[in-house]
């Protein structure tokens, strides 16, 4: 079996430990990735020992409360606290998810939290996703016409056509399901990745677009789909449930039917 290692520089050291000093404490440690570019030493883990009986439920309750009470220089992207902006991802106890959505609870020992895997870090729990957004923008995610609007009303759709996009339209972009992928770890460069694909898919499968022929072409590369090898951590992974592996099957299935026809 192949061997990997990390540059002696992204192996991460042991970093501070914050106790709790608080009476009526029931504590929860957390371990915590950091790393700061103005002082570009090897990452760290911080520990952290929090008082659970005046902390939220959630993951991200934990890191607010870090943040507010311990340590305001913890660094992590949050916005609707309820897993709909995709903005709190991050690795926990292993797996990619949205921190909002994990209860502290589902944790019974240890909580260690990381950032996505395999992407470049900013700063602590913020990785770089301006590669991940231009793939996102190159599969052009809106409806495409050729024929005008009616001149009275908005493009309709019949509710067999639009049940179509369930499944589709509730990815949130977090970008777990790309992040945990072996594939897109490699070939992200020319890979598009599971996330980006499945969104290519929803617009492939909307009754409204009239491009599907152009996007057909443009994803039809030894690369941008076909690096998926149906290894499924995309699935097994998306904090909405949604299927990635999926909607890559029938984007294949398409370009199959068009190489045929
Ligand atoms: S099924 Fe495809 S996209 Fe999903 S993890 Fe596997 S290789 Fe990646
Ligand atoms: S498919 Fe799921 S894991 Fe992937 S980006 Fe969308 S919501 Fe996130
Ligand atoms: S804060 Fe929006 S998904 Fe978690």
């Amino acid at each position: 079996m192949a061997k990997f290692s990390l540059p002696k520089s992204s192996i991460p050291v042991a970093g501070e430990e914050f106790l709790c000093a608080e009476l009526d404490a029931q504590v929860k440690r957390v371990e915590i990735y950091r790393f700061n570019p103005d002082h570009p030493n090897n990452p760290r883990i911080d520990v952290y020992h929090l008082n659970l009986n005046r902390c939220g439920p959630m993951v991200l309750d934990a890191l607010l409360k870090i943040k507010n009470e311990t340590d305001s220089t913890l660094t992590f992207r949050r916005s609707c606290r309820e897993g709909v902006c995709g903005s709190c991802a991050m690795n926990i106890n292993g797996k990619n998810t949205l921190a909002c959505t994990q209860a502290i609870s589902d944790y019974p020992e240890t909580i260690k939290i990381f950032p996505l895997p395999h992407m470049s870090v900013i700063k602590d729990l913020v990785v770089d996703m301006s590669h991940f957004y231009a793939q996102y923008a190159s599969i052009k995610p809106w409806i495409e016409t050729q024929t005008p609007a009616p001149a009275d009303r908005e493009r309709l759709q019949s509710h067999e056509d639009r049940q179509k996009l369930d499944g589709l339209y509730e990815c949130v972009l977090c970008a777990c399901c790309s992040t945990s992928c072996p594939s897109y770890w490699w070939n992200s460069e020319r890979y598009l990745g599971p996330a980006i694909l499945l969104q290519a898919y929803r617009w492939l499968a909307d009754s409204r677009d009239e491009n599907q022929g152009e996007r057909l072409d443009e994803l039809d590369d030894s690369f941008k789909v076909y690096r998926c090898h149906t290894i499924m951590n995309c699935t097994d992974t998306c904090p909405k449930g949604l299927n990635p592996a999926k909607a890559i099957a029938e984007i294949k299935k398409l370009l199959l039917i068009r190489q045929k026809g």
